[in-house]
């Protein structure tokens, strides 16, 4: 029997920054701040991340570029390897991710690369719950509420039988 499988993917879209839930507006200031850290003299493209925790702490992490091209790392990657290392039991709730160009912030919202998307999967398992999903752009804000509608079929620990405490 042959089936097509249809999956709903939905997310929130904001035109106005007034209508954000102001955690959310202070969450996107902390990522386009942070994106002016970034070192990215290669591509010119920053980008920043801020991680929420629950305990209210607010992580944050750049693109951090190299000569070696595969050796830089991505903002989100890069916020999520800090919030496991130093708030390894303060769990993300939500994450924030803004981008600049040499023009300044990007108009409309960058969402997060493949690789990073895997990541974020695997620390919505880690965690066990899911982490809301913030992608800012100077005109447009995108709300996804897991990384489950970026990213379906995922492979995961369950593939590889894996059973981690
Ligand atoms: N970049 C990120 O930091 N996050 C993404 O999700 C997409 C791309 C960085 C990687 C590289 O330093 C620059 O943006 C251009 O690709």
């Amino acid at each position: 029997m042959i089936r097509t499988i249809n999956l709903a993917f939905s997310y929130i879209e904001f035109e106005n920054h007034d209508e954000l839930d102001s955690q959310d507006r202070d969450l996107i200031m902390a990522a386009r701040e942070t994106a002016v850290n970034a070192y990215a003299p290669y591509s010119k493209f920053r980008v920043g991340v801020a991680i929420r925790l629950k305990s209210g702490t607010i992580v944050r992490g750049a693109n951090v570029e190299n000569a070696a091209f595969p050796s830089g790392i991505c903002a989100e990657r890069s916020a999520i390897s800090n919030s496991v290392s130093n708030h390894h039991d303060d769990n993300p709730v939500a994450m924030a991710i803004a981008a600049m160009t040499e023009d300044g912030l990007t108009e409309y919202p960058v969402p997060p690369c493949g690789n990073c998307r895997q990541v974020i999967a695997e620390e919505e398992s880690r965690i066990g719950d899911k982490i809301k999903i913030i992608l800012s752009g100077k005109n447009k804000t995108i709300i996804i509420n897991s990384i489950s509608g970026l990213l379906p079929l995922q492979f995961n620990n369950k593939n590889l039988k894996v059973n981690l405490p």
